[in-house]
């Protein structure tokens, strides 16, 4: 999950009920600019389903603030209702709000909390759980702690009662998170009491408002203002050609599933000179699907050869990839493969690779010949974990089903008004309209968590995926996306053998302090 720059934040969102066919809706809009202030005080028109009215799935509407590329829903929380936005992220599992009494929410200069927080005093269905139980980190090192309670919480016109959240009472987060991701991924496991509640997907299914563990993702072009989070479905208006599901793999060290970590398995560039393969042609790699971060991260080597593709030069001043901002028109496309020959193959446009770079004083930085400035939204990874973000996901639809552990990808139809909602009609029934990958049968995990395509397979014949042990502490399968809470307090998970890994983000946005040091730097910039 995206920590970075909280206090650029964003969101409100926008609650829309298809009725009619008897699904509820979510859907996500996007924010540019949106001023913490305007923000506080809103109020949530959330809609209800009509009373006795059968629900398979519900979507709700996401706001992003391009800057920060947070991704955030409207829900309501307590009785009465008290409206709060908060971010949506597959890389955590627990939905934790600000308390009006954390100091944040006090603290303007530091944006307060522009999602709004919670007053537990005003609400007569209010049960605190778990008194200091709640205590969640994240890998940029922010984090939150509080109670464990419970309340009625309401997103999209459903409504759970005694659903568990995080109260924060200190926080250096000022908007609430809801994380949406395995259920042994909770906070709770590592710095609570250890007892796994059923956090949103299961509570929505055991109220009956979904049939399956499962919601599908569809976050829309950068430019765009909205996109949607549908749960217990697949809306198959958003995305063209085929939806073809992959396998979420487990922890080697747990052997459970904790994250959605997919097998990568190829990359390539298509411009109007030809396509360039990237990568090995028997290639693998652990990648996790994370919203709640703003770039992807590559694996070292695939990253570098992305940037010569593309001319990207990377700044250490700004902790960025940077390329000419006119690199956005141009008509090439990124390729990722996933889950073997066979597999979905999802195209990523430069447009939704080249990402505004603006400096303190609101001007665009530049190349020395006077050409603009953008960031890549691609970054090597390092010693962190591989890991695709909204710069990847965006280009994609992408349904996650917690309940079989697959996750279907096909290219997004970017901007479609149209829907066509399919609800899962069980838990445990495959993913509606979807294929499973051809191949990826013989993609085969080893000890170590890391895809790898297996060098010996014969190409064409499937791809094997081997999970090989990293020097980094790189556990994909761990639980360490960007935004997973790191381990904590009693250790249970760890980024591997040796422990829980100290994961700080690069600072990808651009702050004041950073920019300093790129204009006092090697001059490749210069100030318009
Ligand atoms: C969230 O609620 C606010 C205030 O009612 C509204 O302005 C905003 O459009 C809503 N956003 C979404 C995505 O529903
Ligand atoms: C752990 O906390 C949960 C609430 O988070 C509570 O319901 C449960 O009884 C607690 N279990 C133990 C063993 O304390
Ligand atoms: C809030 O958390 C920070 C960091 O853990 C800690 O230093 C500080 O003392 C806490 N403040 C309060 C009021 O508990
Ligand atoms: C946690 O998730 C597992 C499957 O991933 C499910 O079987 C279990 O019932 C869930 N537990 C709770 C308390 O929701
Ligand atoms: C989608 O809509 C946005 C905002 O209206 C626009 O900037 C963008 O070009 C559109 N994208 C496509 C692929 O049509
Ligand atoms: C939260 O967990 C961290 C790591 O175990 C610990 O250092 C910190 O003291 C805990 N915070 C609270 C308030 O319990």
């Amino acid at each position: 999950m995206a920590r970075l720059a909280a206090h650029l934040l964003l969101a409100s969102s926008l609650l829309s009920l298809a009725a009619a066919d008897g699904t509820l809706r979510w859907d996500i809009q996007k924010n540019h600019d949106v001023q913490a202030a305007q923000l506080k005080a809103r109020s949530l028109a959330l809609q209800r389903r009509a009373l006795g009215e059968r629900a398979d799935t519900l979507t709700a509407t996401l706001d992003n603030s391009i800057q920060a590329g947070l991704y955030s829903a409207n829900i309501s929380v307590g009785t009465p209702a008290q409206s709060l936005s908060v971010q949506i992220d597959t890389g955590s599992s627990d939905v934790w709000i600000p308390s009006s009494q954390a100091s944040i929410c006090s603290d303007e200069k530091d944006g307060g909390c522009p999602g709004g927080s919670f007053d537990p005093t005003s609400s007569s269905t209010y049960v605190d759980v778990e008194p200091d139980g709640f205590n969640i980190s994240y890998v940029d090192g922010t984090g939150s702690t509080g109670d464990y309670f419970q309340d009625t919480f309401a997103i999209a016109g459903g409504e759970v009662k005694n659903f568990q959240m995080g109260l924060a009472t200190n926080t250096s987060i000022g908007i609430g998170i809801m994380g949406i991701g395995y259920n042994s991924s909770e906070a709770n496991v590592d710095t609570g009491n250890g007892t796994i509640y059923p956090n949103l997907p299961y509570a929505l299914a055991n109220a009956g408002l979904i049939n399956a563990n499962a919601y599908s993702l569809w976050l829309n072009d950068l430019q765009a203002t909205s996109g949607s989070v549908l749960f217990g479905g697949v809306d198959t208006a958003k995305y063209t050609g085929d939806l073809i599901s992959i396998k979420v793999y487990p922890s080697s060290y747990s052997n459970r599933v904790t994250s959605f970590t997919v097998a990568f398995t190829s990359l390539s560039a298509t411009s109007s000179s030809g396509t360039d393969q990237l990568t090995p042609s028997n290639y693998a790699e652990a990648t996790i699907l994370d919203s709640g971060t703003t770039i992807t991260l590559l694996p070292d080597d695939v990253a570098q050869a992305v940037f010569d593709e593309l001319g990207a030069t990377v700044s250490n001043e700004l902790g960025a990839t940077i390329v000419p901002c006119s690199l956005a028109s141009n008509p090439g496309t990124l390729n990722y493969g996933f889950g073997g020959p066979g597999g979905p193959v999802i195209k990523v446009s430069m447009e939704q690779l080249v990402l505004p770079l603006t400096l303190p004083n609101g001007k665009t930085p530049t190349y020395s010949n006077g050409e603009s400035a953008c960031q890549l939204g691609i970054q090597a990874a390092g010693d962190l974990p591989v890991l695709f973000g909204d710069t990847f996901l965006r280009s994609a639809y992408v349904v996650y089903d917690l309940d079989n552990n697959r996750i279907a990808l096909a290219q997004t139809d970017f901007n479609s008004t149209d829907s066509h909602v399919v609800a899962f009609p069980s838990s445990g029934a495959p993913i509606p309209s979807a294929t499973s990958a051809a191949n990826e049968d013989q993609v085969t995990q080893t000890a170590s968590a890391v895809p790898k395509v297996g060098g010996g397979s014969a190409a064409g014949s499937g791809t094997t995926v081997t999970f090989n042990p990293t020097a980094t502490g790189f556990s994909a399968a761990s639980g360490f996306g960007s935004s997973a809470p790191t381990s904590t307090g009693g250790g249970k998970k760890s980024a591997g053998p040796s422990g829980p890994e100290p994961f700080r983000w690069a600072p990808v946005f651009v702050l004041g302090a950073t920019l300093v040091g790129m204009l006092a730097g090697t001059g490749i910039f210069a100030l318009l």
